[in-house]
């Protein structure tokens, strides 16, 4: 019997640690969070909430992992920091280019690759399913 409360009081120990983890990881300045759900996964989310790859990944650089294989249910991730949140946004699809989605956008492809800098100048490394940032504005900022 005693081993059980300790057993129990571990348990809800855990869980209190998990959710102050998980709400204190958003960075202070965070402009839109969301919360998952399963099956989500990081592309998923970012059509979904019109959030660049490159954003989410950015942003929540300190928890997810570089193949977003770390997402758990209930986990709250921020969407886009004040003042830097591209919502405008492209869902890659078979056959766009990055000039054909400039294009579309009424966009400079210049302001593309500034906006989604994990893209390469010659934009052979996009893939479907990849969100870009399509907006006007410049919100990555340069080094
Ligand atoms: C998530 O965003 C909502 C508003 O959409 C806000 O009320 C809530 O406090 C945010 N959650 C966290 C953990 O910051």
């Amino acid at each position: 019997m005693h081993a059980s409360f300790f057993t129990a009081g571990l348990v809800a120990l855990a869980a209190i640690a998990s959710v102050v983890s998980a709400q204190s990881i958003l960075p202070k300045d965070c402009d839109r969070n969301v919360t998952v759900r399963a099956m989500d996964t990081c592309d998923g989310i970012s059509a979904v909430q019109s959030v660049s790859t490159y954003q989410l990944a950015t942003v929540n650089s300190g928890t997810i992992d570089a193949g977003c294989d770390n997402l758990f249910i209930g986990q709250i991730i921020c969407l886009g920091l004040t003042g830097q949140d591209c919502d405008v946004t492209h869902v890659m699809g078979a056959g766009d280019t990055c000039q054909s989605v400039a294009d579309a956008a009424g966009i400079p492809i210049s302001t593309l690759l500034a906006n989604n800098p994990n893209v390469n100048s010659a934009c052979d490394n996009v893939y479907s399913g990849e969100v870009l940032c399509t907006a006007s504005q410049i919100y990555v900022k340069t080094a």
